[in-house]
């Protein structure tokens, strides 16, 4: 059982340990309720304490059992709660560290709750979707007050417990210990304070009102809608609360119930709920155990101080880890650093990096012309041109000086790295590290796996990746990887409806209103239209039978580039970033499907979302099944952390589970028909045929 019993002079002391953060699985709930029996049975004990061991007093429910039976399983957290409160003798929340969720929940089913200071303390059901499900949403403002408690249980965010307790009229804490360490001998002392006190304080038994009442709600639903679109959630903790203020307690928890329920089922809260889950999946490498050990990184080399080497070397000066960046002339390294200010210098601006910092993290910066001074270097990354001699004769200088165990990176979008692993001597310790541009902005991390690179080479950057707060999915070696790979096949479908008779208006607008943060069109404007081009150029000798649409080889030839032109598949002005149609570009298109003796035709928004969409996924089933990517879950993070696939949809692979893959097959097999598409393409990656006919999933 997952929680300690002892008595410490008519003190019982109920210690919840389920280690990290004392979830509240099967397992601890029942040596809760198990000790809460012994100590109302046994004479000697006066009062009883709960609390919890190391880190945390509870995170809340265990993930663990997330979403399986056990999570419900009698003792559920309903039901201990009610034992808490039905207890004869009083019970005593001792709080700190991290009281969340169903832990606040339990604390606020005690009858007296004292706590240490610095305790984060939160309801966040609301970020999986969900409101807070074991009476949060009826105790909480009876016990806070309506309007502290709505803010917290609609943003989900921790308040520390000093803050809490400061509130006018709370009773959410009846005592602040002193300190931390003094928690444990303060709770006694209260416990024995309160030993004889009758009758015993419940929350639910307090008023719960808001002097404005209806007007308070209508402004906070008003407010909470607005910002919320798209997320049912937010808006139903509006819901149960205001039942907090108007109904019974136990009227109330039925309302919480019913609404916690039926949110269970939304798509949203599945996606919210999916992401948790693959964020924490995506760590872990089913080879690499998670003892691997790790090397040792202090400091960090980069090489090439452009666009990428700037934006990589922020990461680690923001993270205390020294950098030194080389580059082949100075005034190449005098540009990369003049960048990397004017990004720092309008943080400090908008009042979000201080001075102090600012410098802190620059004096960390170091720069040279030599390979030598590297050498000390516990880890290199490498970001200079896409071409495949320049990195031959960069990795081979690496070779030269670096130390041995020093780990070799690579930053490239599509070079092979087992070639580049080649070029040394210790391909065990070359491995690719994927950033996407802005690289100090962006959370995605590809980790590229090369058919050498050691365990603990991986294990070290995965734990790295984690101390510069990036999400870190690995990938097998291919081109494009796992996302620009994905995100190929979708920029051919937007091609081909162009030709077909979309607008680039049409088509961006469409997959935008899907909730993708930018369409294919808009999203081409910003990175650059001549980077897809000089793809294409190569795979078209590479790939000569792979059909692509010529329109965008057109607007290149135009030089609309993009933003960067002021001119792409949209106009810009300068210094602006909002996309304005032009007649040109819409002429063009016209001409170019006469040309082809192609008649134009309307194409619905529906048509438009699949066709990009299962475009991704199938693209992905074949990236799964080639053992590129491990886990489904890994290419839906890839797209939420990376190309702004909507998070409420949960990614490519969570959303066609959601549709169905019988029907995603259904539709695909419907697009091969189309002349202008590519009926070869369309055909179902055998994974995905194989999960459809069996009525599976991917996830
Ligand atoms: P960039 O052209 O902005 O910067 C490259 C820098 O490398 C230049 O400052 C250049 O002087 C320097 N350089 C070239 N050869 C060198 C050498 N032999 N020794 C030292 N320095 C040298 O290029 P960018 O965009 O930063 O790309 C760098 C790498 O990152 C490429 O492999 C690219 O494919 C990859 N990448 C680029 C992304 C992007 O969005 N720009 C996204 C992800 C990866």
């Amino acid at each position: 059982m997952s929680a300690q019993y002892q008595v410490h002079g008519g003190i019982a002391v109920i210690t919840l340990n389920n280690p990290p953060v004392n979830g509240l699985g099967y397992a601890t709930r029942l040596g809760l309720t198990d000790g809460l029996t012994k100590a109302n049975a046994d004479a000697a004990v006066k009062a009883i304490i709960i609390t919890g061991a190391g880190k945390a007093f509870s995170g809340g429910a265990d993930i663990k059992e997330f979403g399986s039976p056990k999570a419900v399983q009698e003792p559920n957290l309903l039901s201990v709660i009610l034992a808490v409160e039905n207890s004869a003798k009083p019970v005593i929340a001792a709080v700190h560290s991290v009281c969340m969720g169903g832990g606040l929940e339990l604390a606020l089913g005690c009858h007296y709750r004292i706590a240490a200071p610095g305790c984060n303390v939160a309801l966040p059901e609301v970020k999986l979707g969900l409101i807070p499900g074991a009476g949060g949403t009826q105790r909480l403002p009876r016990a806070l007050g309506v309007e502290p408690a709505l803010n917290m249980i609609v943003s989900g965010e921790p308040v520390k417990s000093e803050l809490l307790a400061m509130l006018p009229g709370q009773k959410l804490f009846d005592k602040m210990a002193s300190s931390a360490e003094a928690l444990a001998d303060e709770a006694l002392t209260f416990a024995g304070e309160v030993a004889e006190a009758r009758p015993l304080p419940l929350v639910r038994k307090l008023p719960c009102q808001h002097p404005l009442g209806d007007a308070y709600f209508q402004f906070a639903r008003n407010m909470v809608l607005g910002l919320s679109k798209n997320f049912p959630a937010p808006g139903q903790c509006v819901d149960a609360v205001e039942a907090a203020t108007k109904q019974k307690f136990d009227d109330g928890m039925a309302v919480e119930r019913e609404i916690f329920i039926n949110l269970m089922l939304t798509s949203e809260s599945k996606a919210l709920r999916h992401l948790f889950m693959a964020e924490r999946a995506a760590s872990k490498i089913p080879d690499v155990p998670a003892d691997t050990p790790q090397r040792a990184i202090n400091s960090v080399a980069v090489i090439g101080a452009g666009t990428m080497g700037g934006g990589i070397s922020m990461n680690f000066l923001n993270a205390g880890i020294p950098v030194k960046m080389l580059e082949m002339k100075p005034e190449a390294l005098d540009r990369g650093i003049a960048t990397m200010r004017k990004n720092y210098e309008s943080q400090v601006k908008k009042g979000k990096l201080k001075q102090d910092k600012y410098k802190q993290r620059m004096s960390l910066l170091s720069t040279t012309l030599s390979y030598d001074d590297l050498k000390d270097a516990d880890l290199v990354i490498e970001a200079v041109f896409e071409e495949i001699g320049v990195k031959e004769a960069v990795f081979k200088e690496l070779d030269r000086v670096m130390k041995p165990g020093a780990i070799l990176a690579s930053n490239t979008s599509t070079l092979d790295v087992n070639k580049i692993a080649s070029f040394t001597q210790r391909p065990q310790d070359v491995v690719g590290l994927h950033f996407f541009s802005p690289a100090n902005v962006m959370k995605l991390l590809e980790v590229v796996r090369g058919d050498k690179t050691a365990k603990d080479v991986l294990a070290t950057v995965m734990g790295l990746a984690k101390k510069i707060k990036k999400t870190a999915v690995v990938s097998g070696v291919c081109d494009g990887f796992i996302g620009n790979r994905m995100i190929e096949q979708y920029g051919r479908q937007g091609g081909f409806l162009l030709d077909e008779g979309c607008t680039p208006q049409q088509v961006d607008q469409a997959i935008e209103k899907f909730g993708f943060a930018m369409g294919p069109f808009r999203m081409g404007d910003l990175a650059g239209n001549d980077i897809g081009w000089a793809i294409r150029k190569r795979r078209y000798s590479e790939k000569p039978d792979m059909k692509y649409s010529r329109t965008a080889d057109l607007l290149c030839e135009k030089g609309r580039f993009g933003q960067k032109t002021g001119a792409g598949w949209y106009d810009y002005v300068p210094g602006k970033r909002d996309a304005i149609p032009n007649a040109e570009v819409v002429q063009m298109l016209e001409a170019h499907r006469t040309s082809l003796g192609i008649t134009p035709r309307k194409i619905s928004d529906e048509e438009i979302v699949q066709r990009l969409v299962y475009a991704l996924v199938n693209e992905a089933a074949h990236i799964l099944e080639e053992g590129i990517a491990t886990k489904a879950s890994d290419i839906d993070m890839v797209y939420l952390m990376g190309y702004g696939f909507p998070i409420y949809r949960g990614g490519p692979m969570n959303y066609a589970d959601q549709v169905g893959l019988f029907n995603v097959v259904q539709a695909m097999n419907r697009f091969a028909q189309n002349p202008l598409d590519d009926a070869q393409f369309w055909q179902p990656a055998p994974l995905l045929a194989r999960l459809a006919a069996e009525g599976k999933t991917f996830n």
